[in-house]
């Protein structure tokens, strides 16, 4: 039998995890998320247990999972919730449940409910939004970050800091800005959300907006813009031009700029960003 490892030992192997950009702990083992076939990855679903005399719903190249050697509860047995939606199951409940939120408040309560995005499964905290809870100015960004799963905000971490610096460069601040996402958990390892994540948290997203009542709802990086924007075209395209979103019974303008973590990483984009800034500030 193997030498048990030492502490160092482990203690050394989370380093090398986290170096290589393991920081969030999701499962005991390895599982193959692409045979999961139409259930989005991190929803809920009941992995066949190893005595499982039948496969449940899986196809049958899926891995079966081995469960940590714990009694059986209905806790360690079925993740979360009994029943795993399809992205349209999701979306047709989250648009129901969105649309009786009379407030922000209620549709925070209602989305603490919502089992219908698999990210929640993984996340820490809810990140519902930061800043003004009617503006002028919306911001949408990609996805909660390490930072941003721990603390419950959207937009608090590095890149959030600069977002602010960039708010502030044209006269705004926390309280004339409404900040989030168009997801509302961190995805696992900070991969981007999936089109059935972001499907599944839309009908949210799109009743936030109506009860924010923005004049101009900024997209901030390819995968918001994409998302928000129902198109393809990558940031690069898609960023500094006005067009408009219909939400509810209103159209509002709308534009994509870059995100800040890409501006971390290329500081000489800025100035294209201080384009559309100034953009957004004539506009306002
Ligand atoms: N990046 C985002 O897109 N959103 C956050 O909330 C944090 C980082």
């Amino acid at each position: 039998m193997d030498k048990p490892a030492s502490r160092e030992e482990m203690l050394a192997l989370l380093d090398w995890f986290q170096a290589m950009g393991a920081d969030a702990a999701v499962d005991e083992t390895s599982c193959d998320w692409l045979a999961r076939g139409p259930t989005p990855p991190g929803a809920a679903y009941a992995w066949p247990r190893p005595d499982d005399a039948q496969p449940l719903t899986q196809p049958e190249s899926a891995p079966t999972r081995r469960l940590p050697a714990q009694s059986p509860t209905a806790e360690t047995t079925r993740p979360r919730a009994a029943t795993p939606l399809g992205a349209s199951e999701a979306e047709t409940g989250a648009r129901r449940i969105a649309r009786e939120a009379g407030s922000l408040e209620a549709l925070e309560a209602a989305l603490k409910t919502f089992d219908g995005c698999g990210l929640k499964a993984t996340a820490t905290k809810l990140c519902f939004y930061r800043g003004a809870p009617t503006a002028d100015l919306m911001i949408v960004g990609e996805a909660p970050g390490r930072d941003e799963d721990l603390e419950g905000k959207p937009f608090i971490g590095r890149a959030g800091h600069l977002l602010d610096k960039m708010l502030a460069a044209i006269g705004l601040g926390e309280t004339s800005v409404h900040i989030t996402n168009i997801v509302y958990w961190r995805p696992p390892g900070n991969r981007t959300p999936t089109p059935q994540e972001a499907l599944a948290c839309r009908p949210f997203l799109e009743r936030q907006i109506e009860l924010v009542s923005p004049k101009i709802v900024v997209a901030v990086g390819g995968s918001a813009a994409k998302e928000l924007f129902g198109v393809a075209e990558g940031i690069m395209r898609l960023r500094g031009k006005w067009r408009e979103i219909a939400i509810g019974q209103r159209k509002i303008q709308a534009i994509a700029t870059l995100h800040p973590a890409y501006l971390l990483r290329t500081p000489a984009a800025k100035n294209l960003v201080w384009q559309d800034l100034l953009q957004i500030r004539s506009k306002l």
